[in-house]
C-alpha cells in the first residue's frame, strides 16, 4: 500500500551521495577508511566515547559486546522483556541465559527494582535499553552492577546523541551500542558502533570485529603480517556505508533540531487529547527536574491508549486516511525463542504496554501538516476536537 504518510522515510542530509562516490573514488570502497574513521571520531568526540568501532548493524555490535563478556555454563543477563530481538539474541548466541525483567510503566525502561529482584550470583551484564531515545536510570543501574561485578552494556540502538543526567547515552556503560539503520534518527540503511568505555576491551573488540584477526594491528604497522587469533566474524562497516551516516553525523544538530520540532508538534497538537485521558504521550526527561538535566533525541512518538481493541481501532481508522501507525514489540518473553530460552516472572506492564502501544509516524522530514493531519486523524476518531 502506498501511504499518504509513511511511518518513516529514508533522509539525505545533503553531502551523503558525494561522499560515497568520493569514498569509491579514494580507491577504498570496504572498511576503515578515512569515512570510518572520522565516523569514529565524531561519536567518541561529541559524545565521550572512549573508542567507537563501525559495525554493520547495532545487532553486530551487541553480538561482540557479548562475545566481550567471557561467559561461561550458568552465566546470566539482565534485560528487558520489552525490547527488540536483537537484545537478547546476541547475549543467548553468546552462551548466556536472557533474565526478562519488567520496564517502568512511565518510561517503559527497564525497571531498576525489579533488576534489584531478578539479579544473583551468576548474573554476569545488565543491559539497558533506552527505548525512544530516553535514559535508563543508569545510576541505580550501575551500582546494582558495581555490587555484583556485573559489566553494563547499553543497548542505545535508539538512544545516539541523548542525554542522562548530562551524559550521552553510549558513553556510560562500559560497552554500548548504537544503531544506524534507516529508520533512526542518523541512518544510513544499516549500520551501527560498538561503544567502548573500558580500554582494557579495545583490543580484543578489535580482532572479534576483524574476522576474529590482528588485521587492526597490523593496519597500524604493529605486526608485519595478520593472522587467525580468536573466534571473530565480518562486523566492520563498509566504508561506502559509513560515507553516507558522515553526511547525517555532520548535521547531528539540524537533525536534533528537526525531531525537537516535530515531537514539539504532535505534542501541541494531541495536547487536548491527552488531557481526557485518550491517550498517553511519551514520557520527557526533561520534566524530570532532576539535575543535570537528561534529554531525549525524540526517536519515536507513540501513544499509549487504552486497551488492545481501542488500539486496533485507531490503527485502522488512521490507515483508512492513508496514515501508517505501527505497533511493536511481542514482548520476548512471550516470543518462542524468548520461552525456550530465557528465566522470567511474571511482567505485567511488559505484557500491558505491548498490547496498548501505537507508533505514529516520525521522520527527519515530517512536516507540520503532515503532523497536524495525523493528530486530526486521531482527534476524528475519538470525536474530539483538534487543536486550533
Ligand atoms: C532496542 C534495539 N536494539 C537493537 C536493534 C537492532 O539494531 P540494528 O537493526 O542496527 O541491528 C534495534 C533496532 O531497531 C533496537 O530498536
Amino acid at each position: 500500500m502506498g501511504w499518504a504518510i509513511p511511518f518513516n522515510k529514508p533522509y539525505l542530509a545533503g553531502n551523503e551521495l558525494h561522499y560515497v562516490a568520493e569514498a569509491i573514488a579514494r580507491g577504498n570502497a570496504s572498511c576503515d577508511g578515512d569515512f570510518t574513521a572520522a565516523c569514529s571520531r565524531i561519536l567518541e568526540e561529541r559524545f565521550g566515547i572512549g573508542r567507537a568501532l563501525m559495525t554493520t548493524s547495532c545487532t553486530s555490535a551487541l553480538e561482540i559486546a557479548a562475545l566481550l563478556c567471557g561467559f561461561e555454563d550458568g552465566d546470566e543477563v539482565i534485560l528487558p522483556s520489552f525490547t527488540f530481538v536483537s537484545t537478547a539474541c546476541a547475549f543467548a548466541r553468546a552462551g548466556a541465559r536472557p533474565v526478562f525483567v519488567d520496564v517502568r510503566p512511565d518510561t517503559l525502561n527497564l525497571d531498576e527494582a525489579r533488576v534489584a529482584e531478578a539479579m544473583n550470583d551468576r548474573t554476569r551484564a545488565i543491559v539497558p535499553v533506552h527505548y525512544a531515545g530516553v535514559g535508563c536510570e543508569m545510576g541505580a543501574l550501575r551500582s546494582l552492577a558495581d555490587e555484583a561485578g556485573a559489566l553494563i552494556v547499553e543497548d542505545a540502538a535508539q538512544g545516539v546523541n541523548a542525554t542522562h543526567q548530562g551524559r550521552y547515552l553510549g558513553a556510560i556503560g562500559q560497552l554500548a551500542a548504537y544503531s544506524f539503520h534507516e529508520t533512526k534518527n542518523y541512518a544510513c540503511g544499516q549500520g551501527g558502533a560498538l561503544c567502548i568505555n573500558d580500554p582494557a576491551l579495545v583490543d580484543r573488540a578489535e580482532v572479534l570485529r576483524e574476522r576474529g584477526t590482528d588485521r587492526s594491528r597490523f593496519m597500524r604497522g604493529e605486526v608485519e603480517q595478520y593472522t587467525w587469533v580468536d573466534l571473530g566474524s565480518a562486523y566492520a562497516q563498509s566504508e561506502l556505508l559509513c560515507a553516507y551516516l558522515l553526511a547525517q553525523l555532520e548535521k547531528l544538530e539540524d537533525i536534533a533540531a528537526r525531531r525537537a520540532r516535530i515531537a514539539g508538534w504532535y505534542r501541541e497538537q494531541l495536547a487536548p487529547l491527552a488531557d481526557r485521558g485518550l491517550v498517553t504521550l511519551p514520557h520527557d526527561p526533561a520534566e524530570d527536574g532532576a539535575e543535570p538535566a537528561s534529554r531525549t533525541n525524540h526517536h519515536l512518538f507513540y501513544l499509549l491508549l487504552e486497551d488492545l481493541e481501542t488500539r486496533g481501532a485507531l490503527e485502522r481508522s488512521l490507515a483508512d486516511r492513508g496514515i501508517q501507525a505501527v505497533r511493536h514489540y511481542i514482548p520476548l518473553h512471550q516470543s518462542e525463542a524468548g520461552r525456550d530460552l530465557g528465566r522470567f516472572g511474571p511482567l505485567p506492564v511488559s505484557e500491558d504496554v505491548s498490547a496498548r502501544i501505537l507508533r505514529l509516524p516520525m521522520f527527519n522530514e515530517l512536516t507540520e501538516s503532515e503532523v497536524v493531519q495525523v493528530a486530526r486523524g486521531v482527534a476524528e476518531h475519538f470525536r474530539v476536537p483538534a487543536a486550533a
